[in-house]
């Protein structure tokens, strides 16, 4: 176990630099002084360390307003940014915190072949919700099994995390259903967005909930947990044509899934699945579980850094085509991308 330790002196902003910062300003000082604090992390890191541990100035401890200082907001951020888990900081007295930064473990298996995020697959190659994509629709069986491990994706509770559940309570209740509506939720797993739902306040009631999956053991959990709702295994994309329609259909970390012609889900539902003001709810996946953490940031294979060039485009497809067919819309969200699009005057 290798551990790097660094002191960050009280008063002295230029601590960890590299080069004289002559008579910058306190805030240039800073700046100045994380990115040479980064350059040196990545590079312990990359020799090995196993661990860095910090001495900083406590920022509890700053009274003056003006101060450039760290706050734990910008320690939380530079540990994510650096692939790493920051440990709860301990008060050092007069002033200081001791901070501890350990790696995060790898992407979750589950990731592999996926393209966008948390939960995400490759995304479709198609830029107009109008041109045909070849999507199969069929659900090629190893492909239903990638959410099915109970300890890999299975293990993941997302309404754990305020970056999920909040966003998502937000989105839900800007699109909330009416009480005794009809709401349809794809690639509902094991049901946390009809969970999330009983947690508006006021919730709705009387919902008519029907969950498709093509994934049969989260389908399974997702019955157990939710006895008054209709599950349905199959693909999204071959959805039953009597089906009928819906005052607000979810689909969160779904629609860039492999062999998911989005462009061509989409129109589907809005032409035959939404009443005349039904809403939608979609989601894309912007981050990746590390261990039990989410990560923020859609990811593109080979690319270290996150690159939401995806995630922004499919979103601006998706809103296009709303657009065009009377939506107005809002988009939200966190580790996942939330896009709500309603009809009329809606929730504003
Ligand atoms: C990343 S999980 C997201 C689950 C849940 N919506 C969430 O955000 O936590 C994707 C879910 O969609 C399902 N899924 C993926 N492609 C599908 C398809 N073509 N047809 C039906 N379900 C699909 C998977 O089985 C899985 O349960």
């Amino acid at each position: 176990m290798s551990v790097l330790r660094w002191r960050w002196p009280t008063g002295d902003a230029s601590g960890p630099a590299d080069g004289n910062l002559g008579d910058a300003d306190a805030t240039v000082a800073t700046g100045l002084a994380l990115a040479a604090l980064a350059r040196r992390l990545r590079a312990a890191f990359a020799a090995g360390a196993t661990a860095i541990e910090l001495d900083v100035p406590d920022p509890d401890a700053v009274r003056d307003e003006a101060a450039a200082v760290v706050g734990w907001r910008g320690w939380f951020d530079l540990a994510e940014l650096l692939g790493c888990r920051l440990e709860a900081p301990r008060p050092q007295g007069e002033g200081r915190a001791g901070l501890r930064l350990v790696p995060l473990p790898p992407e979750a298996a589950w990731h592999a072949g996926a393209t966008a995020g948390a939960g995400g697959g490759a995304a479709s190659a198609s830029s107009a919700i109008g041109a045909a994509v070849g999507a199969s629709g069929a659900s090629d069986p190893v492909a239903s099994e990638r959410y099915a491990d109970p300890a890999g994706f299975g293990a993941v509770r997302k309404l754990d995390h305020p970056g999920f559940l909040l966003p998502l309570l937000e989105a839900l209740g800007r699109v909330r259903p009416p009480d005794g509506g009809r709401v349809l939720v794809l690639g509902c797993h094991r049901g946390d967005e009809i969970a999330a739902l009983g947690l508006l306040d006021p919730h709705p009631v009387g919902l008519e909930v029907v969950g498709v999956d093509h994934a049969a053991a989260p389908l399974a959990e997702a019955t157990r947990r939710f006895p008054a709702a209709r599950f349905l295994q199959r693909d999204v994309a071959d959805l039953p044509p009597d089906l009928g329609r819906f005052d607000l259909v979810v689909a969160v970390a779904v629609l860039q899934s492999p062999a998911v012609d989005d462009r061509a889900l989409l129109r589907r539902l809005v032409q035959a699945h939404l009443t005349p003001t039904g809403s939608l709810l979609l989601g894309l996946p912007n981050g990746r579980f590390r261990g039990r953490e989410p990560v923020w940031g859609a990811r593109t294979r080979n690319y270290r850094e996150p690159d939401l060039s995806l995630v922004v485009r499919d979103l601006a497809v998706y809103r296009r085509y709303l657009h065009q067919h009377g939506f107005r819309s809002h988009v939200g969200g966190r580790y996942d991308l939330l896009l709500t699009a309603w009809r009329g005057a809606g929730p504003g």
